[in-house]
Parts: C-alpha cells; structure tokens; sequence
C-alpha cells in the first residue's frame, strides 16, 4: 500500500476511499488518549469490511487457552484486550435513504489525521440521488486533557434538496472481539437508559468483572440554532440511542455533536458510575467542542514541544517520525502505573494488548528521554507490582526461594502465553526487565528507586538465572540450556550468547547494587534482607562464581560472538539468497526448515551489543555488526532499528539510513502487509532511538551525556529534544555544525566528540563539526 497516504509534515492525507484498504486506513488513523483508544471506524452505518476496535486501558478479558497438545506448566488462559461498547456510533438516512460508504455514491473522500492537534478528521460529498447531492464531514478527537471524554461533531449539508434528515445517535454494548478463541462474548449488559438528548449504559466483563458505563450527549444544531426536534428514545439492554428528525431546505446546514464519557471501575467505585459518567457528560455538553478541543489541543501542545523531531529535506522520514511519536503518546501517558504498552496499543487486537519485553527494551527508552521520570518510573512500578506473580509463576515452573520469572505475555502478571518456546524457553525477557532498571537509574539518577523497589525485582531475577543456569562438567562453564533468544528462529537452542550474557550482567548488577548498599546503607539492605530473605554472602558469592565462568559461545577464527552453540553448524548464507516471494519467511517456509537455517528473524547478538555497547569496542561490534547483518531478515518490527543504532555507531551512515526508512514508515507504507492488524506502537520507539541513539549518538554516562552526532546525506539538518535527569535539551545538527540548546534552568553537562562542555540554564552552544 505504498503511497497510499500523502506526504505532509504534520498530516496523514488519505485522498479518495478505498474500501479494499479500509481495515489499514482504521489502523493508521486510529486516535487515544493514552487512557483509551479508538480505530478510524466510521460514525455510520458501514456494511463493508472492517475491524470495530475501541479499546480501554486496562481492562481485559482472559479467553480460554486453545492449544493442540497441552503442556504442564501452559497458563489457563490469553488476556484480551477487549472490543469495549461503541461509542461513536451516529446513522444518518436522509429521505429514507441511508448513507453507507459501502454503498452509497460518494465522491472527494478526504481523511486528515491532524497530529499537531490530535484530531481526527473526514470530509466528502454524498451524490444521494439524481440531482442531490450532500456535503458531509467530521471531526472527532479523544481528549488529552479530560481523559475520559471522546468528542465527535458531524455535519451535514444538503445542497440542492429539501427533506428530512434522520439521525439515530447510539451506543452499542452489544461488541465481539474478532480474535475469540470460542466465540464467545466477552461482555455481559448491566444498565441501560436513555432520555431525550442523552444514553447510558453499563457493561461489565464476564470473569474479570471490569465495569464500563459509556454516557453521551447530544445535541443537533440547525444552521447554528439548536433544533428543537422530539426525540424518539430507545433503551434496550445493552443499547441506548436517540433518534432525531430534522426536517432541512437546500443548503441548510446540519450540526450533530456528541459528546461521551467512558468510565471503568478501575478508577471508580461500580455504584458511582452512572452518577459520575451522567456530570462528565453534562460538563462536556456545556463546555462545548469548541473549549474542550482547546483543552486537548494546548495538552498536545505540551507533549510536541518537548518531544519534536524536526527533519529537513526528507518530508516522508519527517512525516514518518511525528506519526510514531503521535501514536506513542497516545498509547501510553504514565500517569496511571496498571497500564502499560501492548504491541499494537489501541489499534488491533492482535497481541491481546498485553504486556511484552518491548516495554523495557524499546518503550522505556523512549519515554525516559522525552517525558518526566514519572512516566517511565510508572512502567517499571508496574513490574515491581507484579514480582509476586512472576515468584509464583517460577514456582510452577519448578524454581524456588524466591526466583522470578516475569511472564512473556501478561496483562495483570500472569504469564498469559502458551507456546512452550516462548512462554518457558523464552526467558531473556527477564534481561530486558533488569536492563530497563539500570536504564531508568542512569536517565533520572533516582538511585533511591532501587533500594525502595528495584532491589526486590533484581534479586527476584538474580535468583531465576542463578537456578536456570547449569555448571557443564564437560565444558568446566555455567551453560543456560534450552532456550529461545530474541530470534524466534531458533527455539531451544543451548547457551544463546544474548540470554548468557544478559543473565551474567543482571547478576553483576545486582552484586555490585547490593554491595553498594551494603557500603552506603546498611539499615536499607537490612530491610531489603529481611524482605526478601537474602543469604548476602551465600547468594552473591554462587552469583560471582556463575558471572566468572559462564559460557559465550565464541567463534576464534572470525572473531565474533555465536549466537548458540552450533550456530556455525548452519549452512551460512545471505537472506539476499531468498527471493521476495518467499518473505516474510514464516509465511511462506515450513517452521522445521526456518529452524534449521541460518535466517535471522530479529537483532540477537546485536540485541545485547546495543544493550551492553559500553563493554565492547568499535571493531568487535563493526565485525559481529558484518556477520550478522546480511543473515537478518528483520521479520520482526523490533530489529530494523536496533540494526540502524549500530549501524551509527560504527560509522555506517548510509546503512543506518537504509535500516531507519525500513522501520520508520513500516506502519504508513506497510512494509509487512500487515497494518490492517494495527500499528507496531512498540517498534515506534526503536525508530525514534535510531534518530537520538543512531544518528544523534546519544548516550548516557555516569553523569553526564555523550553525543556523536551524524547526519545522513538525504537530509539537510534534524533536530531532535532529549531529557537527562530532568534537563530538557535540544539538539540540532547539520552538516556543518551542532547546537544544543538546554531548555531548562539547570546545568547541563555533556561530552560532544570526545570533548566536554557544561551549557548554563536556557543558554545555547554551537559547534563546528
Ligand atoms: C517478536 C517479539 C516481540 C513480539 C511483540 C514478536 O514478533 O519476535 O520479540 O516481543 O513480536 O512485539
């Protein structure tokens, strides 16, 4: 679907309707407000093909597990991310006819995502019959700043004819999921009521027990006055509207506005639902569009000016860019720490909205750097919250005293996935968790987080790969057996050199923060003892024999790092030797043959050289970087631009370049013929890392940051804002020179090309390069 979409700097441009890419024009235009979400469906009637998807934060629903042979150890069930009540629904028939863009005549379709301002726009001119023809458009937006309110204004305009407009403004409860194990609805109807102008209803999830009362509010304005029609109202279980009859002469012009709030009960009390959804819907009507759109815009306009990415000279990487960072913050605010970042966010179900390793590894990154430490501190409370559960699931799996495992897949901290390679071989995501807590220290340099939580989840993860790890009597090493790195090409395979060398770092961590503490302050280790019921010296005494003699599968000849043991067994080959037809390989190769290739899904080994890049110089990372590279087939949207940062940092501009475009407009050119699915909210923040950590060179050092900027030559200049430690700065670069801007009124320290420099509070510096 290349060039589906026009290029503009702040708009996606969609020109003309296509109903046979309607289900990836839903994905790409979809809005949310962190809090909840909403697929580009159309307001009416719509009887073609298309993905219902409105998502709320949070809550779920834990389908029954469907798997062909059943394994001791598999979790009872998927979490769901749920299909919740429509919301947006408002038919329209004018003279009995009803529009329906499956069917009806229309001409000069335009869709605008406005992601400047957040709002979600649609315009187009209905032919109803011979001689009658329609203006119509639409605004729609999910407030930034009254989370809870979806605000739809639609207007009509009959241009050459007189008659009766008839709108029937709803919300349905009656919604399924596509992706049901069973069929199964996942909703039970609770309370319905409606009255002129206004509908409530209640639904509640069968199992989990969430409660969701959806209310709107509405009123049809006539050429500015509003129309004083009767209503005709409709209450039935699950399912309230209104119906309006408005009768119009040509050129009239015809205004509905809804307005909705959606509340759960994981932010209220069940009985107080109805009464707070009925003042939240009452406040909106008498704000008015107008105001709260002001409300919501100047919110966006706080998350752009302190997350912008400027590129000149490249409109489609410029577009590309601001369309990850839109759909970023609106999957995620961090100021609620039950929620987290599900792969697709609020634009699919596929994934079941669930919690992955890509929180910590691409996520967290991104929100460390473009948003308060809050923001990110909340996404590693929510692990800190689950340690009991990833204990527990350990447990089941046959480990003790207090090991963790956190869950592949999970919603609440149970492990919800059930393919035995992922869900029990698949344990580097216990590395990622750790990785994000020393990430998360270095960026805020809130050290007091580890000994108030941290701490706990590192021993918890210590303990895990002290018992997952074996002492191989043939080897005289510590092995991790039966495994599946980050490429899920390869299921259990022996000592995967990313798990190994992430399970060996995590232990020193720990060590080495335990051992700090102990220094600095022994009442917190005490507590930290007691809690957790820490053996010191037993523990981190096991813990530096396995961290000095763990196995890294290594290849003497080439000089590079395995990725397991055996891997150079493989016929090595270039994935340029497998035609395009055949990609994406799991599409189109047997599971059996792509396991014993040498194909490379994702970033593996260079997964943990990104990770741990600080411990590895130039020509070791430049030759694993040669290796691995032409054997990548980045099937994954998390390896593109792991491949791009290093890419940079080796000095492989043209490259990093080639590797960027790949991941920044993945979703918009949808590279993977996959976007009807929903977008790759995750992977998003990886793109954003190969600007700041690719290009920008970005990194963080004990106390200061490091910058080695480059520019790709597609591009005039780019500039781009960073946080470290709550000092918001601006970089940008050209090719002759960079300047940083600091933003805020504190000091900021850096090293630029090996040279240091310190920039006063709102003081700007420029180099020459
Ligand atoms: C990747 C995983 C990732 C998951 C969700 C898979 O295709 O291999 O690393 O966690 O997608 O994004």
């Amino acid at each position: 679907m290349n060039n589906l979409f026009e290029y503009d700097d702040w708009c996606i441009v969609e020109e003309g309707f296509n109903p046979e890419l309607n289900r990836e024009a839903e994905s790409i235009f979809s809005i949310g407000n962190g809090y909840m979400g909403q697929r580009a469906n159309f307001e009416e009637c719509y009887s073609g093909d298309s993905l219902q998807g409105s998502y709320i934060a949070g809550v779920y629903y834990p389908d029954k597990t469907r798997v062909g042979w059943w394994k001791n150890g598999y979790p009872e069930y998927f979490a769901k991310v749920l299909n919740a009540p429509k919301w947006i629904g408002a038919d329209l028939s004018l003279d009995g006819k009803v529009l329906d863009l499956a069917k009806s005549k229309i001409s000069s379709f335009r869709r605008i995502l406005n992601m400047k301002e957040g709002l979600l726009e649609r315009s187009f001119n209905w032919n109803h019959s011979k001689g009658k023809n329609v203006e119509i458009d639409t605004r729609r937006f999910l407030s930034m700043a009254d989370p809870d309110l979806g605000i739809i204004c639609y207007r009509v305009k009959p241009l050459d004819f007189g008659g009766t407009a008839d709108f029937i403004v709803y919300l349905d409860g009656d919604v399924r999921n596509e992706d049901t194990n069973y069929g199964e609805k996942f909703w039970e109807d609770i309370y319905s009521n409606s009255e002129e102008g206004k509908g409530i209803i209640t639904s509640k999830t069968l199992k989990t027990g969430f409660h969701v009362t959806t209310g709107m509010s509405c009123i049809i304005h006539k050429n500015g006055k509003a129309v004083e029609a009767s209503h005709e109202i409709i209450s039935r279980p699950g399912y309230v509207a209104n119906r309006v009859k408005v009768s119009f002469n040509p050129g009239d012009e015809l205004l509905l506005c809804k307005y909705v709030s959606v509340q759960s009960s994981l932010k209220h009390d069940v009985k107080n639902l109805v009464s707070v959804v009925t003042a939240r819907i009452d406040y909106a009507k008498k704000r008015g569009f107008d105001a709260l759109f002001e409300d919501h815009r100047k919110e966006w306009g706080k998350i752009w000016a302190t997350s912008d990415v400027v590129i000149e000279g490249d409109i489609a990487a410029q577009q590309a860019i601001r369309f990850n960072i839109f759909h970023l913050n609106q999957t995620y605010t961090g100021k609620d720490e039950r929620l987290n970042i599900g792969p697709k966010g609020f634009t699919g179900e596929k994934y079941g909205g669930s919690t992955y390793w890509d929180t910590e590894a691409f996520a967290l990154p991104f929100f460390l750097k473009t948003a308060p430490g809050k923001v990110a501190r909340n996404l590693l409370i929510y692990r800190y919250k689950h340690l009991g559960k990833s204990i527990e699931n350990a447990r089941k799996l046959g480990f003790k005293d207090g090991a963790a495992l956190y869950p592949m897949v999970t919603m609440n901290g149970e492990e919800c996935h059930n393919e035995w390679e992922i869900t029990f071989e698949e344990i580097h995501r216990n590395g990622a968790i750790a990785y994000a807590i020393y990430n998360y220290v270095r960026h805020t340099g809130d050290n007091g987080y580890l000994a108030d939580y941290g701490l706990e989840v590192l021993i918890g993860l210590s303990r895990f790969w002290s018992q997952r790890s074996s002492y191989s009597e043939n080897l005289g090493k510590y092995v991790i057996l039966g495994v599946t790195g980050p490429n899920e090409y390869e299921n259990n395979v022996n000592n995967n050199w990313y798990t190994n060398t992430i399970a060996a770092w995590t232990l020193e961590y720990t060590k080495k923060i335990l051992t700090d503490l102990k220094k600095n302050d022994p009442g917190k280790l005490k507590k930290i003892t007691s809690l957790t019921g820490l053996r010191f010296s037993e523990e981190t005494g096991s813990w530096e024999d396995i961290i000095s003699n763990m196995h890294f599968p290594f290849d003497e000849e080439r000089n590079v790092f395995l990725q397991q043991d055996g891997f150079l067994d493989k016929e090595l080959k270039p994935a340029s030797s497998i035609p395009e037809t055949e990609r994406p390989i799991n599409q189109h190769w047997s599971w059996d043959r792509i396991l014993r290739s040498c194909f490379i899904k994702q970033a593996d080994v260079l997964q943990g050289l990104y990770f741990l890049e600080e411990n590895y110089d130039t020509e070791t990372i430049k030759r694993n970087f040669d290796f691995y590279e032409p054997m990548t087939l980045h099937e994954s949207s998390l390896s593109a631009c792991v491949h791009s940062i290093l890419a940079s940092r080796i000095g492989y501009t043209q490259k990093a370049y080639e590797l960027y475009l790949r991941t920044a407009r993945l979703d918009l050119d949808d590279y993977n013929n996959e976007v009807s699915e929903g977008l790759h909210i995750t992977s998003m923040a990886g793109t954003w890392l190969a600007i700041v950590e690719g290009f920008g060179g970005i990194r963080i050092m004990s106390d200061r940051v490091v910058l080695n900027p480059l520019i790709p030559e597609q591009w005039k200049s780019y500039s781009f804002h960073a946080r470290f430690r709550e000092i918001l700065f601006l970089t940008k670069v050209t090719d002759k020179n960079i300047e940083i801007t600091n933003l805020s009124d504190k000091t900021l320290r850096f090293r630029l090309f090996e040279k240091d420099y310190e920039i006063n509070g709102t003081e700007k510096l420029k180099v020459k390069i």
